[in-house]
């Protein structure tokens, strides 16, 4: 009766270290392009900054996933590139291309950067996330996020996304120097970025570290691990108790040697990585999320039943939040997001 964790969300009891027999359930990138509802005001918006921008619409986003599935965990509806946008690099999202951004090059280096985030740019972002919280039930948690500082650099750098981020791991090798002012810059950005999602309402963070896997072990631990622990120390001296999840993808081994590391409160697992293995390894020191493949929910039926179970089965005995081991797909069948649901929670 007096049970401390009673009331509190059950993702956040999860990452707290808690084994719950149904595993809390979310989907990265929840909200997008395979609901019809998201393409409707999507089109309304006109540019993606604009939707990311404006609260009334990024709160509707964010929400509709939770309205339709139900699922245990919310995330602000933004992206991780409004910091380069928020530090004064030109960027865009063009129509089916992704994101594009005016590259920094060594002979200008940070120059036509700020020195410090625009927080006013940012208001808006800060304002979805009040009232992302003020519209989800209690016990419904709110995640907010950032790109790692890899990650954004390498988008800052190649201006767009490339298939292993070649253009910033060579600026890396030949320009360390820049490169790691680079790197702290967006350390501190990140830092108040993610303080201020936190003062808005978000209840736990994720650091999306989607390029991990292009980078060599060494480059891993200085250009990642080393970046990442830091945001990670500040939010556990200026906000305690607001866990962090590292997601980095590709990463392999170097997974967990985050988790080793302790720079994480949960560690993300992608859909390369065997659950079965991750439950004596990773599941030991830390709680996991993961990591269904997006494309076994994109075939659906028995595959997606079977897949889901034998996740189930290998983290069941652990703490572990049900996921996918990378975001939706655009062409994901809506039943299918329903089969998954009922399958995690039957
Ligand atoms: O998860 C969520 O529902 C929250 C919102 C969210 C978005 N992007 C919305 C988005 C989150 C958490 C992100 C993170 C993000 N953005 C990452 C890390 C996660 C990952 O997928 O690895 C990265 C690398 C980006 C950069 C980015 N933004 C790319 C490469 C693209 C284009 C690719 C694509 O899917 O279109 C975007 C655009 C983007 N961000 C969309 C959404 C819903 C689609 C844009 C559209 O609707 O036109």
């Amino acid at each position: 009766m007096n049970d401390p964790s009673a009331g509190k969300p059950a993702f956040l009891r999860v990452l707290a270290g808690e084994t719950l027999t149904t595993p809390p359930l979310w989907m990265m990138r929840q909200a997008g392009r395979y609901l019809p509802e998201y393409r409707a005001l999507r089109e309304k918006a006109g540019s993606f900054l604009n939707l990311c921008y404006n609260p009334e619409m990024a709160t509707e986003v964010t929400l509709q996933p939770i309205r339709r599935f139900g699922f245990d965990a919310a995330i602000l509806f933004s992206d991780i590139l409004v910091v380069p946008d928020a530090l004064g690099q030109k960027v865009t999202f063009a129509e089916g291309e992704g994101p594009r951004l005016d590259p920094i090059t060594v002979e200008k280096g940070l120059s036509a950067l700020s020195s410090e985030i625009d927080l006013d740019r940012l208001r808006p972002v800060y304002e979805t996330v009040n009232h992302v919280r003020a519209g989800l039930p209690p016990e419904t948690a709110l995640i907010g996020f950032c790109g790692a500082p890899w990650t954004v650099a390498s988008y800052m750098i190649a201006g767009k996304g490339t298939p292993d981020q070649a253009p910033a791991r060579l600026f890396a090798y030949q320009h360390p120097e820049l490169f790691g002012q680079l790197i702290d810059l967006l350390v501190k950005s990140t830092i108040t970025h993610l303080i201020h999602q936190i003062d808005a309402g978000a209840q736990a963070l994720q650091i999306f570290e989607s390029f991990a896997g292009a980078l060599p072990p060494a480059l891993f631990r200085r250009w990642s691990m080393e970046p990442i622990g830091r945001i990670v120390a500040a939010i556990r001296t200026q906000r305690p108790g607001v866990p962090v999840i590292v997601f980095a993808r590709g990463a392999g081994g170097g997974v967990e040697e985050v988790a080793q590391a302790g720079i994480a409160d949960a560690v993300g697992l992608d859909w390369t990585i065997d659950p079965w293995k991750a439950r004596e390894t990773i599941q030991k020191l830390r709680p996991v999320q993961g990591n269904l493949d997006p494309l076994a929910l994109i075939a659906g039926g028995d595959v997606l039943a079977r897949a889901v179970d034998d996740i189930r089965e290998a983290l069941g005995d652990g703490p572990h939040v049900f996921n996918l081991g990378h975001g939706i797909l655009p062409q994901t069948p809506i039943a299918h997001v329903e089969q998954l649901v009922e399958r995690v929670r039957k």
